[in-house]
């Protein structure tokens, strides 16, 4: 008889931020052990699956997530023992329906999501495969493209950023350790840099720089010459990437340039700027370049430079098949950010995956700025194969990590592994 679930247990541990998130521990009947943790984000989604968090000021002010653990114990664990743990999308169903609400808030998508994990390591331990491979509907073997965050801002960095992130894409890198190294080399070029002209070299929470600068097109400057720096060249053998996660700056019906002081826009200015900084930098995507609940705004983006560059949702989709379905429909992206805690469970993370492809979309798997030593998404890029990963800058061991584990996975891929520039 093949293996089964035996016993769940779960505790808090801390996140990269240094606040509570949940780590699910699963015994299988043969004595095989495996675990998971639970990334949090902080410029999160209105519509994201409910992270459920005690409210108990005493303890990690609020922050705790004591009450999500005791569902784990004492909701899900008594289901799931004795089941099969190769069937995800049968528990992942079944925890769906013992939370019964949209938004995962009776049980906590963070309760969830770590069970739903920690199944999918247990599954393919059974099946002697690793995760990556487990996963995979197919054979592995795309490496993905990481998109490095090497300048933070917006709700990330104490800075006068508006736009949270500004990364580096290596897609002229010949395999994914290359790009690793081609990210490294430039992140130090960029510290450097940025030593020079005595600003801060100090990090902000995804490990990328957060210096005070003038302005944000000075980020997008800085990371150029730090590129050419490093003896590569912009836009053939590193690209340039951002997030400015605007719905961090939406206010009053205006974009609100307030940390860099340019002041508010309106989204027909946002798209002027866009404009103009991609045919001024080596720009291959920009995500979340409006407000979420700003429709008209992505719709206008992907009209007039959906050709040109990789438009992607974050906020505005949260991993979610109905909004996913709306943006196919109204052409609002071209490409789906995909987090697995927006949603929360493995199974309809790969329901989203599934939606995008079918539209000839691309699609990026992500991290949270709020991360774990865990390497999950490492081999679930590998398994899902679209080609890209979001997973932090070149420092800070919760990003370095899944960074780790991809060079990991490349080599035991050996000659069947494929990087390749997604926009090429
Ligand atoms: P978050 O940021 O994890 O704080 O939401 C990441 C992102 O916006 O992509
Ligand atoms: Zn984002």
């Amino acid at each position: 008889m093949s293996p089964q679930i035996k016993a769940l247990d779960a505790y808090e541990i801390l996140d990269s931020r240094g606040n509570p998130t949940v780590r699910v521990a699963l015994a299988l009947s043969d004595g095989t052990r495996v675990a998971a943790s639970v990334p949090s984000g902080a410029s999160t989604g209105e519509n994201e699956a409910l992270e459920l968090r005690d409210g108990d000021a005493k303890r990690y002010g609020g922050k705790g997530v004591r009450h999500a653990i005791s569902n784990v114990i004492e909701v899900i664990a008594p289901a799931l023992v004795g089941r099969d743990p190769t069937r995800q999308r049968d528990i992942d169903r079944l925890m769906i329906d013992l939370d019964g609400t949209q938004e995962k808030s009776k049980l906590g998508a963070n309760a969830i999501l770590g069970v739903s994990m920690a199944v999918a390591r247990a599954g393919a331990k059974v099946t002697g495969k690793p995760l990556y491979q487990y996963l995979c509907a197919g054979s592995p073997s795309v490496m993905p493209v990481p998109m490095m965050n090497v300048i933070n801002g917006g709700t990330h960095a104490d800075n006068s950023l508006d736009f949270q992130e500004f990364m580096l894409m290596p897609i002229g890198a010949p395999t994914c350790a290359e790009a690793v190294r081609y990210g490294a080399e430039t992140f130090h070029a960029l510290q450097r840099l940025l030593k020079k002209r005595g600003l801060a070299t100090s990090v902000g929470d995804e490990g990328g720089f957060a210096p005070k600068l003038r302005s944000n097109d000075e980020a997008c400057q800085l990371i150029v010459e730090a590129i050419e720096a490093a003896g590569f060249v912009p836009g053939k053998h590193l690209s340039v990437a951002l997030d400015p996660a605007a719905s961090a700056f939406f206010v009053d019906g205006r974009y609100q340039l307030a940390k860099s002081g340019a002041g508010p826009k309106t989204a027909a200015e946002m798209l002027d700027l866009y404009t103009r900084w991609i045919d001024q930098y080596p720009i291959v995507s920009i995500e979340d370049g409006f407000d979420e609940n700003d429709w008209a705004g992505f719709q206008a983006m992907t009209a007039r430079l959906g050709s040109r560059l990789q438009i992607v949702g974050d906020d505005i989709y949260v991993t979610n098949t109905h909004f996913i379905r709306r943006g196919i429909d109204e052409q609002a992206t071209n490409a789906v950010l995909i987090k697995l805690n927006q949603i929360g469970t493995v199974s309809e993370t790969i329901e989203a995956i599934d939606m995008c492809r079918k539209a000839g979309w691309k699609y990026v798997i992500s991290h949270r700025s709020g991360e774990t030593e865990d390497t999950f998404i490492a081999d679930f890029s590998v398994a899902m194969a679209g080609g890209q990963i979001k997973t932090g800058s070149l420092c800070r061991s919760e990003r370095i990590a899944k960074y780790n584990r991809l060079i990991e996975i490349e080599r035991e891929l050996g000659n069947k592994a494929v990087f390749s520039n997604p926009f090429a």
